[in-house]
């Protein structure tokens, strides 16, 4: 049985703090067919409507790969004060469609939680704002930060200095200054990456990735010199129930899989964009926990390969990374958590950090 107050806590945070509906609005739900449980839709509804605003629910099959929005959704998105996306969509795709018709500051808000389950967690309960209030002073600081160092448990240790000409950072800055904040997700994700130049050391890469979060026996070791990656160390480990061919470089088990995604990529960009270390980020919600398709967990973070639109990730736990010789994160925890504003406005939303 599901505890109902508790998936209304949940709930509430995501439409009273997240979603911030306020009376009058109307709000356009976005619900992925088989895939978001018709019970948590009608709770949401019903907490939109309570909020003052009113809800209109269309349902739609998956809309992540698609190149075009079809014309009812293209429509109705238009017409609405703001979007709740309870589905796969493709976010590129809607915001050209935005621009195009000159509604990119639509607010919209992307929910991850598909299940009236999910919303029983410390992390749907967080209170939002303070994700919000965290995610604008880890912009701050790496804004104004010119070199890292990021170190790990298991091996990693690199060096280098922050890059504004990123690939993979730049895209993200890009939609996300042309966003102005418009896009939100529920309840919490990963930062802005970190551009890498001059990046000198060894990552150790210290599980497979988003599907399987247990550690290797082994990191499987990438040596990065000038800001490149030059070469793999790697132990056989002992095959993997889950293992398999991941095409989208999410989840990687042997050096071979990652060896045959760099192969594909150098043929599509050329040896030098393919192999070049991009940039890192990591999740950092405080209440997050780490589990298989979730990286909003502050304990693990990835470094990009690949100067692409299609890097290659490298996952590292437990991390450490100091900007201009201070620390940022501190064995996979954020020192900014002890930041006196933060605490203090964990006080006021009753929060614990
Ligand atoms: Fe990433």
């Amino acid at each position: 049985m599901v505890d109902a107050t508790a998936v209304q806590t949940g709930v509430t945070n995501l439409i009273r703090h997240c979603a911030t509906v306020e009376p009058g609005e109307t709000v356009l739900l976005l619900n992925e067919r088989g895939a978001l449980d018709t019970e948590l839709a009608a709770l949401l509804e019903q907490a939109i409507a309570e909020a003052g605003g009113v809800p209109y629910s269309l349902w739609v099959d998956s809309l992540g790969r698609v190149e075009e929005l079809p014309a009812p959704v293209a429509g109705a998105v238009l017409g609405a004060d703001k979007l709740l996306m309870n589905c796969n969509l493709n976010r590129a795709v809607l915001l050209d469609h935005l621009r195009a018709n000159g509604a990119a500051g639509l607010v919209r808000i992307n929910n991850r939680i598909r299940a009236p389950e999910g919303m029983t967690t410390p992390h749907a309960h967080f209170d939002w704002r303070l994700v919000m209030a965290l995610a604008h002073r880890i912009e701050e600081r790496t804004a104004q930060a010119s070199t890292y160092r990021v170190t790990s448990p298991r091996g990693t240790e690199v060096t280098g200095r922050v890059a504004s000409g990123s690939e993979v950072a730049d895209a993200f800055f890009v939609q996300d200054a042309e966003m102005s904040r418009s896009e939100r997700v529920f309840p919490g994700e990963v930062y802005a990456p970190i551009g890498s130049a001059d990046g000198n050391g060894v990552v150790a890469f210290d599980h497979p990735g988003m599907a399987d979060r247990e550690q290797f026996h082994n990191p499987m070791l990438l040596e990065i010199r000038d800001n490149t990656l030059k070469g793999i160390e790697w132990r056989e480990e002992p095959s993997r129930e889950n293992q398999k061919d991941d095409p989208t470089g999410n989840t990687v088990w042997t050096s071979v899989q990652l060896q045959h995604l760099l192969d594909v990529s150098e043929a599509r960009y050329g040896t030098e964009a393919a192999y070049a270390l991009d940039s890192f980020h990591g999740g950092f919600h405080p209440k997050a926990t780490k589990r298989p398709g979730q990286q909003s967990n502050q304990d693990v973070m990835h470094f990009h390969i690949g100067r692409t639109p299609a890097p290659l990730s490298a996952y590292v736990s437990d991390q450490t990374i100091e900007l201009d010789g201070e620390l940022f994160w501190e064995n996979g925890r954020s020192t900014l958590l002890q930041e006196t504003h933060i605490r203090e406005m964990a006080r006021e939303y009753g929060e614990e950090i």
